[in-house]
């Protein structure tokens, strides 16, 4: 079992009365269960928390030794204990340089700007393909879009699947005489980034673009970058202290910059730092990250539900719910301790999501019915993303009807009309989807991730999870550019076999 797991907490958890209850006895519960802060109004009330244990979260969080461990990841100790890293996102949007990482941030944000400047006012560029995969794709992907408002710049286009199709569907119509390609990869070998980052040199040396003027490269191997063919005064570099998931406040937004140029970038950066520092200075149970996370804690750990629904009723957020698996499941999603001893109880919940109203009409049934609890969490925004303010408003109230309808269930005329309630969600309202209110929002999520995992005490900052998948990648390749089956790979052999005869018919 996780050793911050609390019995006491537990069994509060486990005797809690239904919602509909606690909002009778309580009528101010909105007051304590709901946060007002950097323009998002967070409304936790119909989670399944009373005053003891929330009071009991509260204690968990400080027997967890979470003021001690922000502390160190704000000051840079090596906190990522199994790669010996520091992780240190946050001084990526800290305005000092009263530190070495902050001032490595600055200068290289710096960079990253002039040159997003430079092509921005390049009149002969029209269209830019972005190729990263995890990390160093959905952040970026997810903030262009929410941010569509704000687009004024080149058309950018993101790429990561290896299938040759998602590049295909790019390339097949874009100029690349008018294209500029950002080969994002910390690592700069990941496999299906580097795959794709050379199809396109080849589309467009092909058509006789010099592609070193043409190519940005933004990773923390500036050296294999250039050694790759990047010219050195396009490599945008960032840190090992930035883990993948938690970089897009380093100059991974990049073609964020490109797309909503730099002004709004450093907006998005101020947002993130408010937050930061929202996060740094407030007692636990005004802290939004904090109650955020010890409610998702509450959540997978203690009551057990296995998943998480995220639905942004913004549909100019629908990349969230892909962006927060990531974040999520990959930090948190571990089978060991932090020391390495085997967990007993859930760690990460799956998260999934869809925007709504859609989903409504999709899997909302089940929610609603089903005998799996979903807790949800509900995102939109108080100003209409639209031109249509009475649209607008039936979209939001469509998300509160779906909040009351959860919590506080309703008896039909059959046993197939009723619906159950007491089941648990949050609402998340931004004032609007502008940059700052975004990246503190994504800064929010950030910190309840970490703070997830130090309740959980797991390692959030690797994920050792990805690698045999790859290496086993690296081996199947092999067998199929070699048409032999690798018989060591004893379960998938025959698999493998089928498909070597099966593919001489369509290639
Ligand atoms: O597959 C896991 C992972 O390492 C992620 O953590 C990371 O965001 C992604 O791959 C991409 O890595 P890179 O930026 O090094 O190409």
């Amino acid at each position: 079992m996780p050793s911050n797991f609390s019995v006491e907490l537990a069994n509060l958890a486990a005797a809690v009365a239904p919602l509909r209850e606690l909002f009778e006895h309580d009528t101010r519960r909105h007051e304590w269960l709901a946060f007002d802060v950097c323009g998002i109004h967070a409304d936790f009330s119909r989670q399944r928390v009373d005053p003891d244990v929330f009071g009991a979260l509260m204690s968990l969080v400080s027997d967890a030794g979470v003021a001690h461990k922000r502390e160190q990841m704000f000051s840079g100790v090596a906190i990522n204990s199994t790669e010996n890293r520091a992780v240190q996102h946050v001084a990526l949007r800290s305005s000092g340089s009263d530190d070495t990482k902050k001032d490595l941030a600055r200068r290289s944000r710096e960079a990253a700007i002039e040159l997003a400047r430079q092509i921005r006012e390049n009149t002969e560029i029209d269209t830019v393909i972005n190729i990263g995969i995890g990390g160093s794709d959905l952040g970026p992907q997810m903030v262009v879009r929410a941010l569509r408002k704000f687009c004024n710049g080149p058309t950018v286009h993101f790429v990561s699947n290896i299938d040759p199709a998602d590049l295909d569907s790019v390339i097949d119509t874009a100029d690349p005489h008018r294209t500029i390609v950002v080969v994002s990869s910390k690592t700069f070998t990941t496999l299906e980034t580097m795959e794709n980052a050379a199809r396109a040199r080849e589309w467009m040396m092909s058509a006789g673009v010099e592609w070193s003027e043409h190519c940005v490269a933004v990773t923390s191997s500036c050296e294999r970058a250039v050694e790759w063919g990047v010219k050195k005064e396009h490599c945008l570099e960032f840190f090992d202290w930035v883990g993948g998931r938690f970089s897009v406040s380093s100059v991974i937004g990049f073609a964020v910059m490109l797309a909503i140029g730099d002004e709004h970038f450093a907006e998005f950066l101020d947002g993130m730092h408010q937050m930061d520092r929202h996060f740094s200075d407030s007692p636990w149970e005004r802290n939004l990250p904090v109650v955020h996370a010890a409610l998702w804690y509450l959540n997978a750990a203690v009551h057990q539900y296995p998943t998480v629904a995220v639905i942004p009723y913004s549909h100019d957020l629908a990349r969230l719910p892909a962006f927060l698996q990531q974040l999520v499941m990959e930090s948190n999603g571990k089978g060991v301790t932090i020391d390495g001893q085997k967990v007993t109880h859930a760690t990460s919940p799956v998260v999934w999501g869809e925007s709504g109203t859609n989903s409504q009409h999709a899997f909302f049934q089940m929610i609603h019915q089903g005998t799996q609890v979903v807790p949800v969490e509900f995102i939109s925004t108080v100003r209409p993303m639209g031109h249509d303010q009475h649209t607008h408003d039936l979209l939001i109230a469509n998300l509160i009807a779906q909040s009351e309808a959860l919590a506080a269930g309703s008896q039909g005329v059959s046993s197939h009309q009723d619906f159950p309630g007491n089941r648990p969600s949050s609402v998340l309202l931004l004032d609007e989807l502008s940059p700052r209110c975004l990246g503190a929002l994504v800064a929010m999520y950030e910190h309840s991730v970490a703070v997830q995992g130090w309740l959980l005490n797991v390692n959030s900052f690797d994920q050792f999870g990805v690698e045999l998948g790859k290496d086993l990648a690296k081996k199947t390749a092999q067998s199929i550019a070699q048409g032999t089956p690798d018989e060591s790979q004893t379960m998938t052999h025959p698999l493998m076999k089928w498909f070597l005869e099966r593919r001489k018919n369509f290639s």
